[in-house]
Formats: C-alpha cells, structure tokens, sequence
C-alpha cells in the first residue's frame, strides 16, 4: 500500500498534458487541486478589464498588475474568459513581473499546506510549483512533450470550442510564450532537479495517467 502524497506538485510547459493530469491525480488520491496558472490569467484579466494594453513594456502595468495580485480572492478564478489565449498570452507577460509572483505566493504555499475542506492534500500544477512554491513536495512531476505535438492539441481544443484556429499561429504562439516562460528571471520554467519527467508526446491521457501513478506509487520502494 503506497502513502498518499500530501503535495503533488507538477510543472511543465502550455498544453504538456498537466492539467488533465493534475486533475485525475487529484481525483485518484481525493486531494484538492489548485491550478496556479488560473492566478496569472486573473491577475492578466483584471489588468486588460481596466482597459490597459499588456504588452512588452512591463512599466506601464506593474503597479496595477502588483496590486491585482495581492487583491486576489478565490472567485477571480471563477471569471469568464480565463481560459481565452489573449489572457494566456497576457499571464506569461504579467508572471514575469516579481511584485506578481511575490503576491501570489503565499497563497499557494497555504493552499498546498493546508488545503480547502480538509482534504489530506493538494496536487499544484503550474511553472515553478517543485522549484519554488513548493520545494519540499513528496511528488514533483515534470510533464513535457514536443512543441508541435503541444501546438496540434492546443489548436484541436481551440476548434473543439468552436473557435477559428490556425496551426501556423498557435505553433508561433506556444513559442514565444515557451520562450518568455523559461526565460524570465525570476522564477523560470525549469525542472526540479528531483522531478520525475514525463514526456507525453506519445502518450494519451491514460497512459500519461498509469505512467504518473506507476512512479508515485513505487516512489519509495
Ligand atoms: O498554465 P497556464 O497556461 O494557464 O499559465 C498561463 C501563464 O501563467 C503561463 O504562460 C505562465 C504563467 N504561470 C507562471 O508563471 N507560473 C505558474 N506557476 C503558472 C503559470
């Protein structure tokens, strides 16, 4: 019998497959699950509903940006258009801003330490979540898989929701933001040392599933 992880914490790049897998782990082992990337689009969200442009000048959003963080309360991951890619694209401009990261932290580190309705956990998932949110986590993952493969799920879940999508843009797309993401200085992209990697390039939801498990599962032994 394997102990249930208290802190799962996954990373990777956009559309590696970690959010579905975060969320069957956190089903399989009944832990709560918190998707910090869902934080930078709120905080992105809320900057663009206050009518300004985020683009490559950080200075012109910082402070509203730095203030939209520290303002943050769990509804703001409720709001519509979180999901849309001109708030992804504006999440990993605002990530970038050290005000953002320092104000969203603490609030992951309590969620993963004591999480919502008792549950005996939580499975993280987002950038920085084995590196810096949460060190000492019992499970780091570190989900990837090739840019293009990445670029052909995105632009099939954007088709899939009814919305025109071009293969040549989302590809150029995922680049930069891939690019932005581990290239930023403050908390970058890059695996946890003792992250266990797992490339679901060639793998579906399932076999990325039973992949994870099988490690977790015999993590100790
Ligand atoms: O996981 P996602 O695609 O929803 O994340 C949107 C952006 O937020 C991503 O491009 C970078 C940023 N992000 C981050 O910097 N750190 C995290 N832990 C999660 C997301």
């Amino acid at each position: 019998m394997t102990d249930i992880p208290k802190v799962i914490a996954i990373d990777g790049p956009a559309a590696a497959g970690k959010g579905t897998l975060a969320k069957r782990l956190a089903e399989h082992f009944q832990l709560e699950l918190l998707d910090t990337g869902l934080l930078y689009r709120a905080v992105a969200r809320k900057v663009l509903d206050n009518g300004i442009a985020i683009g490559d000048a950080p200075e012109a959003y910082a402070d509203l940006a730095g203030q939209a963080a520290r303002d943050l309360i769990p509804a703001d991951l409720e709001v519509p258009g979180l999901r849309a890619d001109e708030t992804a694209q504006a999440a990993s401009k605002v990530s970038s801003l050290p005000a953002v990261r320092g104000a969203l932290l603490d609030f992951q580190r309590d969620f993963s330490r004591n999480p919502p309705n008792s549950a005996p956990g939580a499975v993280l998932d987002g950038r920085d979540i084995g590196t810096v949110v949460c060190p000492d986590a019992d499970v780091k993952l570190f989900v990837t898989a090739s840019t293009e493969i990445r670029a052909k799920r995105r632009l099939k879940e954007l088709q899939d929701r009814g919305l025109e999508a071009i293969y040549a843009r989302v590809l150029d797309d995922m680049k930069e933001r891939d690019a932005r993401d581990a290239g930023r200085d403050v908390s970058p992209l890059v695996a946890a040392e003792d992250s266990f990697q797992l490339d679901t390039s060639d793998l579906d939801a399932d076999q990325a599933f039973a992949a994870a498990l099988d490690f977790i599962e015999n993590r100790n032994t």
